[in-house]
């Protein structure tokens, strides 16, 4: 890796403030997913490093919640200034780390560093309210106050964006966190940190546990009296473990788990326009996001057209190593990704699918490159249909009517993101009301911003990131009743 800035490659863990070894000294190998290498090994924490952690946040909650607002938008947005001041160097570590094209790794620093600054200017708007008061001598004031230290749990599609989604908030609420990355990515957490240390954020604001021993680790999070939420981004099988074992110490919980996307074509669609949105909605990030399409709904009378031309793109996408130019789909991010993706595309062409392109590894065995796969003939009795894919492959189903496609957009226990296509202005308002989703992209396949509320319904989970409302989620509202006013 050519880094300008090499403390950008850190490996050991930060806690109050320092990058510190695990007490155990164990490590363990981070690896580029294109190519196998191990690009770096990191401290492997435990049980007790997680508690020393908790512990920093807590003391150092004490102090960052009486900070001002300005004062906390002031470190906020120099540690926003930073990260854009190293973009090249974040991306290309997300890169080695990930695996993702290093133009998508670039808009991923970005988008994320976007949710630094807009909280670092919404820490300043934490209103409450005075409420007329229901006796002559009362008066009623509420004010928002921070809920205390946060444990975030974050995935690896997203190993700097999903982290600054959660911290940025909750640091601007007046919280503190204790962020444990991923196994498969913690070198683009760690690189947070070290410019949050340039930033000037106090010790033990931002602490990173970093390690493999998730299920222990997940466990003092959440069992620990002084954490008082969790938010998590990940699968919705860890989610509900997490949350039921929230529930011993009733903390706050914020969870954005799995999604089924449904992405539907009308008739009266513009079809170029929907190729393309459904290019960007199935293969960013090889397929790898919750929001990404997951079954394609194209209603029969443009069914034919639309697979011919969204074939054709699909064919024109480069498959190869992230950091190389022109590459526009990286690796998968490990081995058992891609025996699920083949599970499922065995089974469908087992049920008398078709592979109209794709369909299998691109290179030998160890290959984790999964070719952007198109596939047709594709029933609701199909594991596409149900299971939430995260990888290249799109399964094509042809619908009549609004009503049927309606039914089966909404026929999964998953409510994260949805999208469709189509012009006339009424069927758009009955289609985005009837989905079951979160999300609605209408006529787009990019939903993903800082200035809306990013969240799920059902088991995607509740609570919403980003936007005005993101902050809502690391404060409590406290009421004040003032009596005896005459
Ligand atoms: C995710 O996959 O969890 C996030 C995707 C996004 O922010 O676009």
């Amino acid at each position: 890796m050519e880094l300008k800035n090499k403390n950008l490659l850190q490996t050991e863990a930060y806690i109050n403030g320092q990058f510190t070894a695990s007490a155990s000294g164990s490590k363990f190998e981070v690896m580029n997913p294109y190519d196998g290498t191990v690009v770096a090994e990191v401290s492997d924490c435990a049980i007790a490093d997680t508690e020393q952690a908790i512990q920093a946040a807590s003391e150092a909650f004490q102090v960052w919640k009486k900070f001002t607002a300005g004062k906390r938008a002031r470190i906020l947005k120099r540690w926003y200034q930073l990260q854009l001041e190293n973009v090249d160097d974040l991306a290309q570590i997300l890169t080695i780390e990930q695996g993702k094209p290093l133009a998508e790794a670039k808009g991923e620093i970005k988008y994320g560093a976007s949710f630094v600054e807009w909280f670092a200017e919404e820490a300043r708007r934490i209103y409450g309210d005075t409420i007329p008061g229901h006796q002559g001598d009362k008066r009623i004031v509420t004010i928002k106050q921070p809920v205390g230290v946060v444990a975030a749990i974050t995935p690896w599609n997203f190993p700097s964006a999903m982290i600054t989604r959660k911290v940025a908030p909750a640091l601007a609420a007046g919280c503190t966190v204790v962020i444990k990355p991923s196994e498969l990515t913690p070198l683009s957490a760690l690189a947070l940190a070290e410019l949050a240390n340039q930033a000037g954020f106090p010790p033990g604001v931002i602490n990173i546990v970093t390690t493999t021993d998730a299920k222990a680790v997940g466990e003092v999070m959440t069992s620990s009296p002084l954490v008082r939420k969790l938010s998590f981004t990940g699968s919705t099988r860890v989610g509900k473990i997490l949350l039921k074992q929230c529930a011993d110490s009733v903390k706050k919980v914020s969870l954005e788990l799995g999604g089924n996307a449904p992405f539907i074509v009308f008739d009266d669609a513009d079809l170029d326009i929907a190729v393309q949105g459904a290019i960007a909605a199935k293969y960013r990030n090889a397929g790898q996001t919750c929001v990404c399409a997951n079954r394609l709904f194209v209603q029969s009378g443009v069914y034919d057209e639309f697979i011919t031309k969204f074939t054709a793109a699909v064919k024109e996408q480069q498959l190869g190593n992230g950091i190389a130019a022109g590459t526009v789909i990286g690796p998968m991010i490990e081995e058992k990704a891609v025996q699920f993706v083949e599970s499922v595309v065995s089974d469908a062409i087992a049920k008398g699918g078709e592979v109209l392109t794709g369909g299998q590894r691109n290179g030998d065995k160890s290959s984790l490159m999964y070719e952007p796969t198109v596939l047709a003939n594709v029933t609701t009795d199909m594991s596409v249909y149900s299971s939430e894919i995260f990888g290249p492959v799109a399964p094509v189903f042809k619908f009549e009517t609004e009503e049927e496609v309606i039914k089966l957009a909404n026929d999964t226990p998953y409510g994260l993101a949805s999208y469709f296509y189509g012009r006339d202005y009424a069927k758009i308002w009955r289609v985005a009301e009837a989905l079951e989703y979160g999300m609605v992209g209408i006529n787009t396949g990019m939903i993903s911003t800082t200035v809306a509320p990013f969240g799920g319904i059902k088991e995607s989970g509740f609570g919403r990131e980003g936007s005005k409302y993101g902050m809502d989620d690391y404060l409590e509202i406290k009421y004040m009743c003032w009596g005896g006013i005459e």
